[in-house]
């Protein structure tokens, strides 16, 4: 029902040193400025990867799932008007947003607006060759939530997404494909966006966008490294003006998803990093990912 994550839409004070960053830094494509929002793409179809708002706090906007079909859209909302722990918030109809298609939005149990569209106009774009570091297309999300288990149902149920494994009782990776994972709950005092992951080719241009951050003056707040658990390499950076986390990956395990079962991971250092060339996942990299509370839950974004 959900193919992968179309883009994620965060409200932010500083408009201006923001996409500076994820433009000039990070090299997504500037595809379209309005007002007060910025639309930056990946090397992909998609038509963006990630929308900035000006806002007066940071906040997330919109976190936006592709659905192959627009009867599947109709099935999100169908099963979200059933629901007393989510509120529809635009019924099916047509998107108005860059690209077009066919979406509706609600809040999930954390207040969270998630946008399902299909039919959403393609783009042309410059395609990354060998030894090109610049994101290719979004990886995966991870959620803070005060409640892992009763998110995870929520996903499961409303959008179809399955289990592929826990990290103990407080991470939990789910995916709706043979990719480990698309999103991933994580055990916090409060919810707010832990980070969004770009993926970029292979491991040599992991190494170069990793290196091409260093050198323009971007430490790591954590990596780079490679994870037990999925499987993926990893080096995340905090945006400066906003503290929002994102993060280079590669290599991601893909499963077989008729014979996969799900696994209880203990919390070790082999399994939070195989390679073990990053730096420790201590108090400051975890209250970094933790970020604030999200003056976004219960409120949605006015477009
Ligand atoms: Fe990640």
């Amino acid at each position: 029902m959900i193919s992968h994550i179309r883009q994620v839409s965060l409200g932010l004070p500083d408009l201006a040193r923001a996409r500076d960053f994820y433009e000039h830094q990070w090299q997504l494509d500037v595809v379209g400025v309005d007002d007060d929002r910025v639309y930056l793409g990946s090397a992909c179809a998609e038509s963006y990867s990630l929308r900035l708002r000006a806002t007066t706090e940071p906040r997330v906007d919109l976190l936006a799932f592709a659905a192959p079909r627009t009867s599947d859209v109709d099935a999100v909302a169908e099963r979200v008007t059933r629901r007393d722990d989510a509120r529809l918030v635009a019924a099916p109809g047509p998107r108005q947003e860059r690209g077009g298609g066919y979406a509706t939005r609600f809040l999930d149990c954390d207040g969270r607006t998630v946008e399902v569209s299909a039919g959403v106009e393609e783009r042309s774009y410059d395609p990354v060759t060998a030894t090109e570091s610049r994101p290719v297309a979004i990886s995966h999300v991870v959620l803070n939530t005060p409640d892992v288990d009763r998110s995870r149902r929520f996903y499961e149920d409303v959008l179809g997404f399955t289990v592929s494994d826990w990290v103990e009782r407080h991470f939990c990776f789910l995916r709706t494909g043979p990719a480990h994972h698309l999103i991933a709950f994580t055990s916090a005092g409060h919810a707010s966006l832990n980070h969004v992951a770009f993926e970029v080719l292979g491991i040599d241009e992991f190494m170069r966008a990793t290196g091409r951050m260093m050198r323009a003056g971007h430490q790591p707040i954590w990596g780079p490294g490679r994870h037990g658990v999925g499987d993926n390499a990893f080096s995340y950076f905090a945006e400066p003006s906003s503290g929002f986390v994102t993060e280079y990956t590669t290599a991601m395990q893909i499963v077989d998803e008729a014979t996969w079962r799900p696994r209880v991971h203990a919390a070790t250092d082999q399994g939070t990093d195989q390679w073990g060339t990053s730096n420790r996942l201590d108090d400051v990299v975890r209250t970094t990912l933790r970020g604030r509370p999200d003056p976004g839950l219960w409120t949605p974004p006015p477009v």
